[in-house]
């Protein structure tokens, strides 16, 4: 195989700092590179899932890396066969048919935020910082964690609280935030802390952690995301290729799991004689979700809560 295109000029501390990737080779030989293949990375960030890919790639291979983080940009390699596109990959098959790719060989994904994201204290992602309240992927986008913390009703934000946190005590943080934003404005992280510090209940770096998951998911909404990226790649899939989706939590990973077993977002309904009802176009590599090992565990804390679902397209 000719590599002869790799590229070499962004020193290796510069990637891991930025993001180690998770799950790497078990995500790289899910997907069962073809060397001649076109392939999508729907979440570019430092590149180490792209980089591994382009090794297995041959000169006429392909690889269109999705970031909508124009941050990640700086990480591209200087190699040709790479195509970025600065967009939110629920708009995969509109990109990709604006580059003339109809079909592809292999997708993935690795979802959420990259460590930089979350060490860049002005973006807001992080507990540990005093910012103001951001928490956008996409700088391009209008809405921030601060106008959802502003604009939702008690319920909605009770919603989110316990369904994307799974906060214990969201309805009281709901009705203590639209109480608190009565009096005085929520813009920044310590605003937010402070409005609500009398509700926090366990440990606080664990109950903010949550209750900041809570409002980037609902920001960026990222289920919502992943289910147009799901439903495209159906029709985007080759016969037999590949799509390789890892989660960060237990909803998305519900998601991508129902998606995969059935091609819907409905619970599944397993019928007793004849197995699923709806028919899947993809059927599943691995029944179980693959995790980290131990010694990636010990090297790399954020794999602990990564789950990686490969599925294939029905020939
Ligand atoms: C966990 S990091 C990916 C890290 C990457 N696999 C690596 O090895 O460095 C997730 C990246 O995906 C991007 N991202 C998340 N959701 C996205 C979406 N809906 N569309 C496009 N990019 C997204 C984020 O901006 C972030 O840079």
């Amino acid at each position: 195989m000719s590599n002869t295109k790799k590229d070499t000029a962004i020193p290796n501390s510069q990637l891991q700092n930025y993001h180690v990737p998770v799950l790497l080779n078990e995500t790289i030989d899910g997907l069962n590179i073809k060397p001649a293949g076109i392939y999508v990375d729907c979440t570019f960030g430092g590149g180490g899932h792209s980089r591994a890919i382009l090794e297995r790639l041959n000169e006429n291979g392909r690889l269109v890396a999705f970031d909508q983080d124009d941050d990640a940009r700086k990480n591209l390699p200087a190699d040709d066969r790479v195509l970025f596109v600065p967009q939110n990959f629920r708009h995969l098959q509109r990109f990709l048919r604006l580059h003339k790719i109809t079909a592809v060989d292999g997708i993935m994904a690795d979802l959420g935020v990259s460590s930089h994201q979350f060490d860049e204290a002005e973006r807001g992602f992080s507990t540990r910082h005093d910012a103001a309240l951001d928490m956008r992927m996409d700088q391009r986008q209008p809405v921030t964690a601060a106008a959802v913390l502003k604009s939702f009703t008690e319920s909605q934000l009770h919603k989110i609280f316990e369904q994307y946190g799974e906060v214990t005590n969201s309805k009281t943080l709901a009705r203590t935030i639209v109480q608190q934003r009565a009096v005085t404005a929520i813009n920044t992280i310590n605003e937010l802390k402070q409005a609500v510090h009398s509700v926090v209940k366990g440990n606080p770096q664990k109950y903010f952690a949550q209750v900041f998951q809570a409002l980037r998911i609902e920001v960026n909404d990222e289920f919502g995301a992943l289910r147009e990226l799901l439903q495209q790649s159906i029709a985007l899939l080759k016969p037999s290729a590949r799509i390789a989706i890892i989660t960060f939590h237990s909803l998305e990973d519900r998601i991508v799991k129902n998606f995969f077993r059935s091609g819907t977002f409905a619970e599944t309904e397993v019928d007793e004689v004849y197995g699923n009802k709806t028919e899947s176009p993809l059927k599943l590599v691995n029944k179980k979700p693959v995790t980290a090992g131990t010694e990636e565990l010990k090297l790399n804390p954020r794999s602990r809560s990564a789950k990686l679902r490969v599925a294939e397209k029905k020939a």
